[in-house]
């Protein structure tokens, strides 16, 4: 699946409608975490570069469709300017005639960021009104929100069938690693699975089953599993009705020869509290009133031996109750392991909040191949499905090998985000 890209537009002085994904975490009306914003920063200096008239957009949280004060994109946008050195302001809405002027006041190589865009109801809607309001201030649309492509929203899907659409640097980033691991990945490929519930995640499992050679299951989902084999999992957070699949997904990855890893010992906890009792035991020993809340020692180390000869990873969930301190320290572990693997060669990439923070926590970002910005989307992307925001991306020609209509290839000081180890921008 190969897209066009900003490089193959022309972009010199035209509006160009970029959907960003600036969905970041706010406390106190500050960003905490602008891990999103700073991996669109390639794709805004170089069209910013390009002499483009940028216009930026994004949601914030879920308002549906109702203003909310708190989830203002103000902080996102003094975030980005201070990033960028360069002023970016933010409209007061997405629409309305004070945001007509300011996208025609705009001047060659200036950006502007519209409020977030749903506060109108009509962005999840896909309204084709809403989509075409947002099209009418642009010439070009660049999709770089990744971690929206699984939304098919008026930014996402309805706008680019009204403008050229192109896929940004991150964009590209996150198709071109990610459908690696679907399509080509070195082997043996492994992939960690943690997080809470098997449903969730039922579908990537299904598909991951036929694809990776290792299959290393932890976190709450992995209790379903082990009921599964008949093993009982006491208080612990488990899905009874989700027992049969599991079994389903055992039995393919044996059909498959995929080696699972399960936990053989836990960590057991009188309350999914901080300050409570705890203890490791084997994990066919788990007593009815306690709770598994992480890995063991042993379940640490049979999965990094598993792990060890790995050429790609893919990581996605906790192995534990992450946001408990005292329970995190199995998905810490193989954070750090992961890290080391990643140093000696390894291609690996990691999607989903707790294990990005696990990551983030210890400082070891920047030794991951890759880091996804999109939780969801990624999953639904390794699930095999098409994301409709990427979908509706022009195909490059199969015989087109250079940009068409560019006369900026190689031209640009932006890389793509996140390019080569550690390169996440
Ligand atoms: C995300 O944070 O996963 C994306 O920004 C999508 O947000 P949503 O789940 O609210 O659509």
């Amino acid at each position: 699946m190969d897209k066009l890209t900003v490089r193959d537009a022309d972009v010199a002085g035209k509006r160009v409608f970029v959907r960003v994904d600036f969905n970041v975490p706010l406390e106190d009306g500050k960003v905490t975490d602008d891990s999103r914003i700073r991996a669109s920063l390639p794709t805004i200096r170089y069209l910013l570069g390009q002499g483009a008239r940028v216009i930026l957009a994004s949601h914030l949280g879920r308002p549906d469709g109702k203003v909310q004060d708190g989830l203002r994109l103000r902080p996102v946008a003094e975030r980005l300017t201070m990033l960028l050195g360069r002023n970016v302001p933010v409209t007061g809405d997405a629409l309305g005639v004070g945001t007509v002027d300011a996208v025609k006041r705009l001047r060659n190589g200036e950006a502007l960021l519209l409020e977030n865009l749903r506060f109108h109801a009509e962005e999840e809607k896909n309204d084709p009104e809403f989509a075409k309001q947002l099209a009418s201030y642009a010439d070009v649309y660049v999709n770089d929100a990744f971690g929206t492509a699984h939304r098919a929203h008026a930014s996402t899907v309805g706008i680019a069938k009204l403008l050229p659409p192109y896929a940004g640097f991150l964009m590209e980033r996150e198709i071109a690693v990610l459908s690696r691991l679907l399509e080509d990945p070195a082997r043996p490929f492994a992939a960690i699975v943690g997080g809470a519930k098997v449903s969730g995640k039922l579908k990537v499992l299904d598909n991951l089953v036929n694809k990776v050679d290792v299959l290393v299951l932890g976190g709450g989902m992995a209790n379903t599993f082990l009921l599964a084999q008949g093993t009982s999992v006491g208080k612990s957070l488990a899905e009874h009705d989700m027992v049969d699949e599991a079994r389903r997904v055992l039995a393919a990855a044996e059909k498959a020869g995929v080696k699972v890893i399960l936990p053989i010992d836990v960590v057991v906890a009188k309350e999914v509290t901080r300050g409570t009792e705890y203890k490791t035991i084997p994990a066919e020993k788990v007593l009815a009133s306690w709770h598994i809340v992480d890995i063991g020692k042993e379940t640490l180390g049979r999965m990094q031996d598993a792990l060890a000869d790995a050429r790609t990873v893919f990581w996605n969930g906790p192995l534990g109750v992450f946001e408990i301190p005292s329970f995190a320290h199995g998905t810490k572990a193989i954070a750090r392991f992961l890290a080391s693997r990643a140093d000696d060669g390894a291609t690996v990439v990691v999607g989903g909040g707790d294990s990005i923070a696990a990551i983030q926590q210890q400082g070891l970002a920047e030794r991951f191949t890759h880091i996804s910005t999109g939780g969801g989307a990624s999953l639904e992307f390794l699930e095999g499905r098409e994301l409709p925001g990427v979908a509706v991306l022009q195909d490059r020609p199969a015989d087109d090998t250079e940009p068409t209509g560019s006369k900026s290839r190689g031209k640009t000081e932006a890389t793509p985000a996140g390019a080569g180890r550690g390169g996440r921008a």
